[in-house]
């Protein structure tokens, strides 16, 4: 069977929709081989000690492993010589990485969190890398973070790979969302699913239920609505899913529908999840793909950001669920 790879797909949304420069396809190539390389040492597991961790923390306080270490080095080494970036930040750097000046600077700013759900990696739990994609701003040469500070709407392209039983790569560039498949024996990625949509209808929550005690009363509300099942006032039973890795749970919303949830809370004022390398790239794809995402309020690619590891409460997933618990805040 003839499949479609990434860059048949790439270049085909430059001819026929002008969605997709040289310079943007390089870009996320280039990012696809890099999944590539962090797919192949998550896959060695315990051989190479991947979820070891490396006695440093990141700038959210969180211990670092072996792997979240080597997944920005191979992000960043991978990217910093292509002549397409003008520079890139992560979850697991301070500050904005600026490209050195031996190499050429190009147009885009690169967001990363490089090993998404990596508290999962010591017990074979499947974990990822997202990514957003911004243009720098007009006339920046030197982008420094306010470069970075811009809403998600702006985001030129996003996506996600999620490393489980297979590694799948997840992308949108703004004309719909597509899914690829690695082909380990050949090297590239495959298209496996052409234009992924998620169901505005659900029965499935994620959420992690240990944070009951602390939620505001519309995520309460909402949740044992759920609970209550056919006889309740939802009038339907629901199942709940929580892998605790985002890439996972978005991968599942993606593929069959469901609300994913990470709210503001009383111990978590500003949200648990990340705004600029979680939260917009998540959102992106979701909207693309028919679904809806906010932080209870309002949508999430709308929010200016402050600071580039600000924190969101997201809910996001499938568009009559998400406008549901919206509501319920916006009621409250
Ligand atoms: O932000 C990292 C992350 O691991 C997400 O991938 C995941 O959704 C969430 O944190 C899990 O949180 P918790 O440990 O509260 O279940």
């Amino acid at each position: 069977m003839h499949r479609v790879t990434l860059t048949q797909y790439l270049i085909e949304q430059q001819r026929n929709y002008g969605k997709v420069s040289p310079e943007l396809r390089l870009l996320i190539e280039i990012i696809a081989r890099a999944c590539k390389a962090i797919s192949h040492a998550v896959s060695k597991g315990p051989l190479a000690g991947v979820g070891d961790a490396v006695g440093t923390h990141n700038v959210q306080g969180e211990a670092q492993k072996k792997l979240d270490v080597i997944a920005n080095e191979v992000l960043v080494e991978a990217n910093e010589w292509g002549g397409h970036l003008a520079a890139m930040m992560s979850e697991e750097m301070a500050t904005p990485y600026t490209i050195p000046h031996r190499y050429p600077k190009g147009g885009f700013l690169l967001v990363m969190d490089p090993l998404d759900g990596s508290s999962n990696l010591d017990v074979n739990i499947s974990v990822g890398t997202i990514f957003s994609v911004l243009r720098c701003p007009e006339g920046v040469t030197e982008p420094d973070e306010k470069a970075f500070l811009q809403p998600g709407v702006k985001q030129v392209a996003a996506g996600f790979a999620v490393y489980g039983a297979a590694t799948i790569l997840v992308l949108t560039v703004g004309n719909g969302v597509v899914g690829f498949t690695l082909d380990r024996e050949m090297g590239s990625f495959l298209m496996t699913q052409e234009r992924i949509v998620i169901p505005e209808d659900t029965q499935e929550f994620a959420i992690n239920a240990s944070n009951a005690r602390n939620w505001e009363p519309p995520v309460k509300r909402y949740i044992d609505e759920c609970l209550a099942g056919k006889t309740g006032p939802r009038g339907k039973d629901f199942n709940m899913r929580w892998v605790a890795s985002m890439v996972a749970d978005v991968y599942r919303i993606l593929s069959r529908g469901g609300i994913f949830m990470y709210p503001r809370d009383a111990k978590y004022n500003d949200g648990r999840l990340r705004l600029m390398y979680e939260a917009n790239p998540m959102s992106f794809i979701v909207e693309q793909a028919g679904g809806a995402a906010t932080n209870g309020r309002q949508r999430i690619l709308e929010i200016q950001p402050r600071a580039l590891h600000q924190r969101v409460g997201v809910i996001l997933g499938s568009k009559n669920e998400v406008e549901c618990v919206t509501r319920y805040h916006l009621q409250a």
